[in-house]
């Protein structure tokens, strides 16, 4: 029998679910292997968790890969995870364009080798039509520095103070016109934000697991996105069944 994607009721699907890929050093150390082998072991498995994000009809998906805070770790790490990120432009952007997959970058872009500049921006520009999945790639990402660089440029483009409301700051911030996430899912068991969408997140529903990115796969994928579809969102108010039973 066919497997049916997810059972759960298209309504019911986030639209946007935003990753913390964590944990992939502790999944290396497990084995005893350099922790770079956790970041390739990981880079898998976000091949598989991007298919299963299309299966299940999610139509945004971020994943931090590399943030602000992530140039401290020792170089040949950073050296790698800048490799990762050439390597997964060079043999993976072909097959990502014909699944329909839009790659979009959060960060700040200025800030990484004009050579990974130039494959990003052409990655950008060959899916830039593609509507099946908007893949937001958070590298070089911090949340603070997004809110930082935002303020500066509303400030450089003179915008008068009164007219700083949460929808223009919105309109500044790397993610524009991408709706705020609905769920997060943070794998390798932290309970922190981690500088990841400050300010997206001040809604988003949570899903932590302790599974290792490495081995976080589609049955769990499936349970997170399940768990969801039974959270009450209320952003601040109160439930909806509550409503009508106060109107009654
Ligand atoms: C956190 O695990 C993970 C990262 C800092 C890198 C995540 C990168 C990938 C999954 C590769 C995909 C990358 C691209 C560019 C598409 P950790 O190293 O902090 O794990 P630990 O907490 O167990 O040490």
């Amino acid at each position: 029998m066919a497997e049916t994607p997810s059972a759960i009721p298209l309504e019911k699907i986030p639209q946007h679910v935003a990753m913390i890929m964590d944990g992939n050093g502790r999944w290396a150390l497990q084995r005893g292997l350099p922790r770079l082998s956790g970041h390739k072991a990981g880079t898998e498995n976000l091949r598989r968790v991007i298919r299963s994000t299309v299966e299940f009809g999610v139509k945004y998906l971020t994943i931090y890969a590399f943030s602000t805070e992530n140039w401290g770790r020792p170089p040949e790490e950073v050296k790698g995870l800048m490799l990762i990120l050439q390597d997964v432009i060079d043999h993976e952007l072909n097959e990502l364009n014909r699944e329909g997959v839009q790659l979009r970058h959060i960060g700040r872009l200025e800030g990484l080798e004009p050579r990974i500049q130039k494959k990003v921006l052409k990655a950008i520009e060959l899916t830039k039509n593609n509507d099946r999945l908007i893949l937001n790639v958070a590298f070089n990402y911090g949340g603070r520095d997004e809110i930082v660089c935002a303020i500066q440029k509303i400030i450089n483009d003179g915008i008068p103070a009164v007219d700083v409301t949460d929808e223009l700051v919105g309109k500044y911030l790397f993610t524009a016109n991408v709706p705020d996430p609905d769920l997060i899912i943070r794998t390798s068991g932290e309970l922190r934000v981690s500088n990841f969408l400050i300010w997206q997140a001040a809604y988003s529903e949570w899903y932590i697991t302790p599974t290792f990115w490495p081995d976080f796969d589609k049955e769990e994928y499936r349970h997170a996105l399940e768990s969801f579809a039974q959270r009450d969102r209320r952003f601040g108010k109160v439930s909806s069944g509550e409503l009508l039973e106060s109107n009654a």
